[in-house]
């Protein structure tokens, strides 16, 4: 592995993609945030407690009509700015970030994770190794549908065609538009061949989607009397007066959707971590042993991936006013990226070797790695992910439910990251799991 950070990221990007991914905007490096004490954390909490974020070029124009999915796709809340994402957004803040308000959902996560140790068990007997790209997505499906759709959508039955028939339209949707990002943008003036796959992957997609919404939505119930804390989260939503229907799907399919493609592949990352260190791995089993509550360890492991195995490429605004950064001027109205993959392996930071698996820097809490702007994964400021703590509560309870049940053994090519869209495993993602 190469072991400068800077030029280990960009090595996972193709040549072209830098010049698309670096378009158009400022990219505020490691340099700015951290070695300059007068300016570091003034711009950046000032870059990052404003709204906007830019709008990309690719997504957000494709689908082929806007009845499509009833016309919601095209409005996820990731890509909406001002007062309409404020709306939205401040609708949901309260079910969705607040830790006590999620622990509404734990028990529908302990399902899920206990239906994943079933699902692998009988995996692992038919196959004797577990294709984790597969069980991963089923899995993260399964989750949306008992957090979003109030139901279980049977993705880790036996039978589970109609899900990875989803999972692998949707890994096709981020696969496309990666290669379109990376080529040349002839799409952007006439609809090209790989504009028009896109069109129909995402229509079809969608359309899927949108018959999952329309079959929950129609089942829930409008309570005269809303006791808001014991409901779930799209009864939840129906309840609250200021949306209406149309606003509701935006929701669920913005939540779907970012967290379909999210959470399987951190899990991949987990358990590689997990089972390429032995010594972590008893460790875990041995806090399991001891209590089963706060899991310090397992927090600090799934913590210390999200640092090695970042998912996303960037975190992105508009500046709101003109700027100096790092002694360049940025003039109000900069899309401006900052890049948390390379300060997320900077050499002071992690000073104690940024490339290794470390989970117990995050323990000791008087170390450099505590800097505000270290751990920057989801994101900053009232636009950080909105999933993030549902995220955490899946990673948590599936990976305590397997690390107590079986040893986990990684078979074949390390896994590394590849860009599609998002960064995704790339090599063996076969994982043995024997009970102890
Ligand atoms: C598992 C790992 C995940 C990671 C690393 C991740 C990361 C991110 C990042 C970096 C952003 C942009 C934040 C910013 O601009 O400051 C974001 C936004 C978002 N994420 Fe996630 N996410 C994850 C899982 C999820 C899940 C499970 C859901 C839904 C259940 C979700 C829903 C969203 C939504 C709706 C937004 C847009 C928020 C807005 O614009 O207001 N994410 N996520």
């Amino acid at each position: 592995m190469d072991p400068n950070p800077v030029q280990f990221h960009v090595a996972i990007l193709p040549g072209r993609a830098k010049a698309e991914y670096f378009e158009g905007g400022a990219i505020l490096m490691e340099r700015t945030v951290l070695e300059d004490p007068n300016i570091s954390r003034t711009p950046l909490t000032e870059i990052y407690h404003k709204f906007l974020r830019p709008n990309s070029k690719l997504f957000g124009n494709t689908f082929s009509d806007d009845n499509k999915g009833s016309g919601v796709a095209k409005c996820n809340l990731q890509l909406r700015n001002g007062p309409e994402w404020y709306r939205l957004r401040s609708s949901i803040q309260h079910a969705m970030m607040r830790p006590q308000s999620v622990q509404t959902y734990l028990p529908f996560s302990q399902k899920v994770s206990q239906d994943l140790v079933s699902h692998v068990a009988s995996e692992q007997a038919r196959f004797g190794a577990v294709n984790m790209q597969k069980v991963a997505g089923r899995w993260s499906l399964e989750s949306a549908g008992q957090i979003l759709f109030e139901k279980s959508l049977g993705s880790l039955a036996e039978n589970s065609e109609w899900a990875d028939g989803l999972i692998e339209l949707n890994k096709r949707i981020f696969q496309l538009s990666a290669k379109m990002r990376l080529g040349l943008p002839i799409f952007r003036f006439f609809p090209t061949p790989s504009w028009r796959k896109m069109v129909q992957l995402e229509d079809e997609f969608y359309a899927e989607v949108d018959r999952l919404m329309d079959d929950a939505l129609d089942k829930l119930k409008v309570l005269d009397i809303v006791e808001n804390k014991n409901l779930r989260f799209a009864s939840y939503l129906i309840n609250r007066k200021e949306l209406n229907r149309r606003d509701v799907k935006v929701i669920l399919l913005s939540m779907f959707t970012d967290g379909l493609s999210t959470t399987a592949p951190m899990l991949i990352y987990n358990l590689f971590n997990i089972a390429t260190h032995p010594v972590a791995q008893e460790r875990i089993r041995k806090e399991l042993e001891k209590d089963a509550t706060k899991l310090p360890f397992l927090r600090a492991c799934i913590k210390e991936t999200f640092r090695m195995f970042p998912i996303g490429t960037e975190v992105s605004r508009i500046t709101q006013k003109d700027l100096v950064l790092s002694g360049f001027e940025i003039p109000a109205g900069t899309p401006v990226d900052i890049n948390t993959n390379v300060l997320m392996r900077n050499t002071v930071l992690f000073a104690d070797d940024p490339l290794i698996f470390k989970p117990e820097r995050w323990l000791d809490k008087s170390t450099a790695t505590h800097h505000p702007f270290a751990f920057l994964p989801f994101g900053f400021g009232p636009r950080m992910c909105a999933g993030r703590r549902f995220a955490e509560q899946d990673l948590l309870t599936s990976l305590a439910k397997l690390c107590a049940k079986f040893e986990i053994r990684h078979v074949g090519e390390p896994v590394t990251q590849i860009y599609e869209t998002l960064l995704l495993p790339r090599g063996s993602c076969k994982f043995e799991f024997a009970s102890v």
